[in-house]
């Protein structure tokens, strides 16, 4: 039996188009000793997936090779196993999406419990990162007012929610479309939200958090980086999870966060982190999320694509704003 992938068919200038993807068969290899072969049930999508696709000098991870399957976060079901400790039936959570079938050496798989969440691809949100960043990072101290940018997407809708649940005193948001700032007052409990492309963004920031900033969670850069600057009280604390506007300008350099003397003068902190600094937090994480899922006090925002010949296209209307909450391709024909 075949299985399919995508390939990186060729590696593109800027923001890639369709013709960048290909679909390849492959056959289903055995697991060698010390191999697991993985059905993959679910996987993610990331904005930081086009910097891979592309060529760019300063970026701190190997870019995809042409030629290859890319990879990504995934989960799915071990359908034969090479390894005792890794039994047949287990779901496990890896790094080799953009394929159907996935054989990953034993060591680099996470056994997950199946049934602690309605769905495996729970499994995939960014809500780690959100409540690493709100916490360890940021250090978010109750009744503080704390700003989020592209909050209608997957990590930013965690971030406004999981602000909430950690006792912020206001919690504002940006977004892309009136929709989209709708959505975050409404169903996701924002307190303030304005369209970022509605006039200068520190202008509108000023007017949804009238009492300053206390932590602002970056997953942009660009302009709203030096409107929260601008918007921080003294001893703000901003935590720097990603680069929207860089990767969907097709990597074009960011000028980064512009005067230093506005930093020193205010004393603000810029930190900028990973998940992978903070998987120490995942059960902690998985516990209160558990908890805030069951008793309804968190909306879990999800948009499931089907089939892995939808996912290029999906990943470019991603970044293009066409979804709220996490991305995710369902892999099982
Ligand atoms: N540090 C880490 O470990 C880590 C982990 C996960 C993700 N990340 C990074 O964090 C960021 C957010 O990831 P995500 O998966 O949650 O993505 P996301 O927010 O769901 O990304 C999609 C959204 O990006 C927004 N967007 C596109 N271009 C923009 C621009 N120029 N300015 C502002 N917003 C723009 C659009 O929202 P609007 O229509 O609302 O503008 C779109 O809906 C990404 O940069 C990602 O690579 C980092």
């Amino acid at each position: 039996m075949n299985a399919r992938e995508i390939h990186l068919a060729a590696r593109p200038q800027g923001l890639p188009g369709p013709d960048a993807f290909r679909l390849a068969e492959t056959e289903i290899p055995d697991p060698a000793p010390g191999q697991v072969l993985i059905r993959n049930l679910y996987m993610s999508l990331d904005p930081g997936m086009l910097l891979l696709i592309g060529a760019y000098p300063d970026i701190p991870m190997p870019p995809y090779e042409v030629g290859a399957p890319l990879h990504g976060d995934a989960i799915g079901e071990v359908v034969a196993s090479g390894e005792p400790s890794v039994k047949e039936g287990s779901v496990v959570l890896h790094r080799l999406g953009w394929r159907e079938y996935a054989l990953a050496d034993a060591t680099q798989v996470r056994q997950v419990d199946p049934h602690a969440y309605p769905s495996v691809s729970t499994y995939l949100a960014f809500g780690l990162v959100a409540y690493a960043g709100l916490t360890a990072v940021a250090g978010l101290r109750p009744g503080e007012t704390v700003f989020v940018s592209s909050a209608a997407g997957a990590t930013g809708s965690m971030v406004g929610q999981l602000a909430r649940l950690l006792g912020a005193g206001r919690v504002v948001g940006s977004a892309g479309t009136p929709e989209k700032v709708a959505h975050l007052t409404g169903r996701l409990g924002f307190d303030a939200a304005f369209d970022r492309h509605d006039g200068p963004i520190a202008d509108r920031l000023r007017e949804a958090a009238p009492g300053g900033v206390d932590v602002y969670f970056d997953n942009v850069g660009g302009e709203q980086l030096r409107a929260a600057i601008e918007v921080m009280n003294p001893h703000g604390r901003i935590a720097l999870c990603g680069a929207l506007a860089r990767q969907s300008a097709g990597g074009e350099p960011d000028p980064g966060p512009g005067d230093p003397m506005r930093l020193i003068g205010k004393r603000l902190t810029l930190r900028g982190f990973t998940m992978s600094d903070h998987l120490d937090l995942a059960p902690e994480f998985g516990r209160r999320l558990r908890q805030w899922l069951a008793d309804g006090s968190l909306v879990r925002e999800e948009t499931v694509i089907d089939g892995l010949e939808n996912a290029p296209q999906a990943l470019l209307d991603l970044v293009r704003g066409a979804y709220t909450g996490k991305v995710v391709v369902r892999l099982t024909r």
